[in-house]
């Protein structure tokens, strides 16, 4: 017997798959199973990636993911499987742990401690309380509790189109997933606008853009002021992540701190993406802002445990002690267990013993070189950042108003997946091509993944050029219309074909009119 699930009444039927005598049961009739599942797909709860040709995949072994057929595929995506994907090391320690003891943390166990020392090893010496958890989305919980406990104050900042999880508390602080769905803004939640010198408020040609942005937290901070509000905590990934790949400026976060201290709040870095060595230099991200910006609280998770769920929450004395004076306990059953440190530990080893964070410097460097040279080329790059290996590539129709490129972003991740890299479209616009693959990632897969972002490019840029030539006299020489057909021509050519035409690509294309001083975090 097997069970479907039909799109109607969402009720199991079941029918034997020896006879496929096909049976009836409350007047619903069978589908096959690829078509419920498509059709359940249709207002899917979680989006699958590619969902209009979704891939399923049956292992994975460092950067590369394997599908039914066996056909190889680029992870360019994967931030979970941080050390590469099954790394023997991590599979060894989880078994060996598994044999041996698995229970919760009611009992002394060695590999919590050991882990928790590694781990605030690598944190500024003030950041020296754990507590452990098991999701990106229950650390951030924790985060706030903590911050709200601190001073008893209630309130939030947070970014616009900032994600920090799935738990009712993290949706209300989550615009990208708060402005989607039906729920209304809750008046406890202040967003600040995101630090984004490209196609935010504040550009790269502002002056100071990092106060800039600063002042609009200070003044949110006032305005909550006066209404008899109270910050607890503001909130920020150290580098936005589905906000757009965003690299705040310098300096900025070193300022909103002392405008969020001055309220009695405190400042929570959500390292969940972007921690554990993925920009290369430093250990975490937010650490690229200087030795003179230390978070109040960090939450960590996804490469932690290289795809084990386990997470963190790492925070000051004071803090942890203000909480604990409450009375109220903090239990987590599978939160620091022996499986899921031992698996910590292991991850930790390897980042070490691969020098994982040297290769997100060496391949980091060389991929957004590599995508510099594309960004000269291709008029649909508007804009490449990125720190180590976590890079966006922002695509855009024109360069003077930066319109973002959305349909064109969706075609290529799709065309990409034909040629067996695996990218996303990411950002308020889902326009930005998020690169945060496995620490692992060699040159040759950065050659790789370029080769063919390039390749596609170019024969896009060639239909769209086609086409617009019929009204260009109409247009403005930068502006360029995607054709509603341009996934049916592109798909008639491939990615290769077109290369001898991309000296032709370059004549009649506006040229690059942000080249101004940025005050990019130096790296
Ligand atoms: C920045 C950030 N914080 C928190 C979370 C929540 O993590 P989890 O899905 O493990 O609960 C996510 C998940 O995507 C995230 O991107």
């Amino acid at each position: 017997m097997f069970i479907e699930i039909t799109k109607n009444n969402r009720e199991f039927l079941f029918f034997s798959q020896k006879n496929s005598r096909k049976k009836k049961k409350h007047g619903f009739k069978y589908l096959n199973i690829k078509k419920a599942i498509y059709l359940i797909q249709d207002k899917p709860s979680c989006k699958v990636f590619f969902a209009a040709d979704p891939i399923k995949i049956m292992r994975a072994q460092g950067q590369y993911m394997f599908d039914e057929k066996g056909e190889r595929y680029l992870d360019c995506i994967n931030n979970v499987a941080h050390v590469g994907h099954c790394h023997p090391e991590v599979v060894k320690a989880a078994a060996k742990q598994m044999e041996l003891l698995n229970t919760n943390s009611r009992f002394l166990h060695d590999n919590i401690v050991e882990y928790a020392k590694r781990l605030t090893a690598t944190l500024p010496q003030t950041l020296s309380v754990c507590y452990f958890t098991n999701s990106g989305s229950e650390a951030n919980d924790l985060a706030l509790r903590l911050a709200r406990q601190f001073r008893g104050h209630q309130d939030v900042i947070t970014l616009d189109h900032a994600y920090h999880g799935h738990l009712s508390s993290l949706i209300e602080i989550s615009p990208y997933k708060f402005r989607k769905g039906q729920d209304v803004q809750k008046e406890f939640v202040h967003v600040a606008p995101s630090p984004d010198i490209y196609r935010g408020k504040y550009r790269e040609d502002h002056e100071d853009a990092a106060t800039a942005y600063a002042d609009e937290v200070k003044k949110i901070i006032e305005d909550a002021r006066s209404s008899g509000r109270k910050i607890a905590a503001f909130i920020a990934e150290s580098m936005q992540s589905c906000g757009g790949q965003i690299i705040p400026p310098a300096g900025y976060f070193q300022k909103v701190a002392e405008h969020v201290h001055k309220a009695g709040g405190v400042f929570i870095a959500d390292e969940v993406q972007v921690g554990f060595g993925r920009v290369g230099r430093h250990f975490w991200s937010f650490q690229m802002h200087g030795e003179d910006f230390v978070p109040d609280i960090v939450t960590m998770g996804k490469p932690m445990g290289n795809g084990h769920p386990m997470s963190c929450v790492v925070t000051t004395k004071e803090i942890a002690e203000a909480f604990s004076s409450s009375g109220m306990e903090y239990f987590n059953t599978y939160g620091g267990n022996p499986v899921s440190c031992a698996v910590g530990l292991a991850v930790l080893d390897v980042i070490e013993k691969e020098n994982l964070q040297g290769n997100a410097v060496r391949v980091g460097n060389y991929l957004t070189q590599l995508l510099d040279q594309q960004k000269a080329k291709h008029p649909l790059i508007g804009d490449i950042r990125g720190v180590g290996l976590f890079i966006g590539i922002d695509l855009v129709k024109d360069h003077v108003e930066r319109t973002p490129a959305t349909a064109e972003a969706q075609h290529i991740i799709y065309k990409m997946k034909e040629k067996g890299v695996l990218l996303s479209a990411d950002g308020p616009h889902r326009n930005v091509l998020k690169i945060k693959p496995p620490m692992c990632f060699t040159k040759e897969d950065a050659k790789f993944m370029v080769d063919h972002l390039d390749g596609i490019l170019t024969v896009l840029e060639e239909v769209m050029e086609t086409k617009n030539d019929s009204v260009s006299s109409q247009n403005t020489v930068c502006r360029t219309e995607v054709p509603e057909e341009v996934h049916m021509e592109s798909a008639k050519h491939s990615a290769t074909e077109s290369r001898e035409n991309h000296s032709r690509k370059r004549n009649g294309v506006c040229p690059d009119q942000q080249a101004l001083l940025s005050k990019r975090l130096k790296t």
